[in-house]
């Protein structure tokens, strides 16, 4: 498993080929791992990436009274008929994921005990909008020393909930607070990512009665008990989405296989722009890398638009591309803090609010870097590819959070990466 203090050498100048899989995706399987709280019995998912996030989700089911097994890319947990309804701090601040649990914790016990989770390194994330829909189905909330009470009278009760913004987690809350209401729930504004389709197909496994997820529009008649169930997840479009900037920014040919093509089009869109030909199945996409990219715009949207999990990937690519790329940031006011670091390594970026200039630099020099979350890590280690000399990336713990094996895939391709443990 990962340690804190480990580190990565990535010393530029190969090109990358061939072949690499993708596992199912961190943000589909910690909510499905949420999701299993709602029916005791015994749960089974497949395809589970092996990164550090899914275990610290671990610990949060262990810690609400669930037995996990993982083995080779399978999860298997026993949920019991008791809960413990409680996300402590420790729990929640490694993961802010965790909160998703205020949900289903309050549908099957009617009370939950969740740390309040505060801003991370994206900038200040309030939970508003779960807390609205949750109260809208009947919770009552309580802040108290930093921990959130959650209380409701009786049953969750369906209702219509409207969202200022489609926010991917509170859909999910609300989702998974309203399978077991009573009545019908219509959520409207509702963020229509891959990953929400993919709850909505577990939950229908477990007995759910869930229509219209992947649309703006989802409804929901609450059923009063659900069953476990057995769900392979959903390929991960962002580490798909990672391997093909690797393939674009060292000019290489790699073809991604397990992934969803189709969850990636605005993404491939502008990869195409950038000068890289694409080829693509329904579950492959190869991508042959252009020898210098050519600049593009984007701006980040939710789904379909295009990923903000994408953007310090593609902004590695544009800070060695031919021109001058403007980027706007609509999801996250502090996205842009490795930016500094690119700079670093020679790149041109300058940041406004939320917008980046990026005039494309001929060349990046290797230097001592610090990954300030998953992928703008990625994004590091990307730009490491392709800058001479040596770049060392720290804090990669981040990077683990989302990737498994990250180097080693990296390697398979042909790229020099390799990790340093601890403080040696
Ligand atoms: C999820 C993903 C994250 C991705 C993001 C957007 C997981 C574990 N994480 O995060 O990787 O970057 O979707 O695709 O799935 N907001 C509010 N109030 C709220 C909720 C959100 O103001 O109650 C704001 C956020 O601060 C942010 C925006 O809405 O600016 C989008 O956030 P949201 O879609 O909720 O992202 P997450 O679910 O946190």
């Amino acid at each position: 498993m990962p340690a804190v203090g480990d580190r990565f050498i990535v010393t530029g100048g190969s090109q990358l080929n061939g072949t690499v899989g993708v596992y199912g995706a961190k943000n589909a399987v910690l909510k499905q791992m949420v999701a299993m709280l709602l029916a005791a019995g015994t749960h089974r998912l497949s395809n589970v990436p092996g990164i550090l996030d899914v275990k610290l989700m671990t610990k949060v089911l262990e810690h609400a009274g669930a037995t996990c097994r993982f083995e080779g890319h399978e999860l298997e947990v026993d949920v019991p008929d008791e809960l413990n309804p409680e996300a402590p701090l420790e729990l929640v601040r490694a993961m802010r994921a965790s909160i998703i649990v205020l949900g289903p914790l309050l549908a099957r016990c009617g009370s939950a005990r969740v740390a309040f989770p505060g801003g991370d390194d994206l900038g200040a994330r309030p939970i508003d909008m779960h807390l609205d829909g949750l109260r809208r189905l009947g919770a009552t909330f309580e802040l108290d020393h930093g921990v959130l009470h959650g209380r409701i009278d009786g049953r969750l009760r369906g209702a219509t909930i409207n969202l200022d913004f489609p926010s991917v987690g509170a859909t999910e809350n609300v989702m998974l607070g309203s399978v077991m209401a009573e009545g019908q729930t219509r959520i409207t504004n509702a963020a229509r990512e891959p990953e929400i389709q993919d709850l909505a197909l577990q939950l229908t496994k477990m007995g759910a009665k869930v229509e219209g997820a992947g649309t703006a529009e989802i409804t929901i008649d609450g059923v009063e008990r659900l069953d476990p169930a057995e769900h392979r997840v959903v390929p991960d479009r962002l580490a798909a989405g990672t391997f093909t900037v690797a393939a674009a920014i060292t000019a290489g040919r790699v073809k991604v296989v397990d992934c969803v093509p189709d969850h990636l089009r605005m993404e491939l869109r502008k990869l195409e722009a950038a000068g890289c030909e694409i080829e693509r199945g329904d579950d492959w996409v190869e991508i042959l890398g252009p020898d210098r990219a050519t600049a593009v715009d984007f701006a980040t949207l939710p789904y379909p638009g295009f990923h903000t999990d994408m953007h310090p990937q593609l902004v590695a690519l544009l800070a060695v591309a031919d021109g001058t790329s403007i980027i706007t940031e609509n999801l996250y006011d502090a996205r842009f803090k490795y930016a500094g670091e690119l700079a670093r390594m020679g790149a041109d970026i300058g940041t406004e609010w939320q917008h980046a200039v990026i005039s494309g630099v001929d060349r990046l020099s290797g230097c001592p870097v610090v990954a300030p979350d998953i992928r703008a890590g990625a994004s590091l280690v990307l730009a490491g590819l392709v800058a001479e000399g040596v770049t060392t990336v720290s804090e990669i713990h981040h990077i683990d959070r989302g990737y498994e094996d990250f180097e080693g895939r990296l390697v398979a391709l042909g790229a020099n990466v390799n990790r340093v443990t601890g403080e040696s």
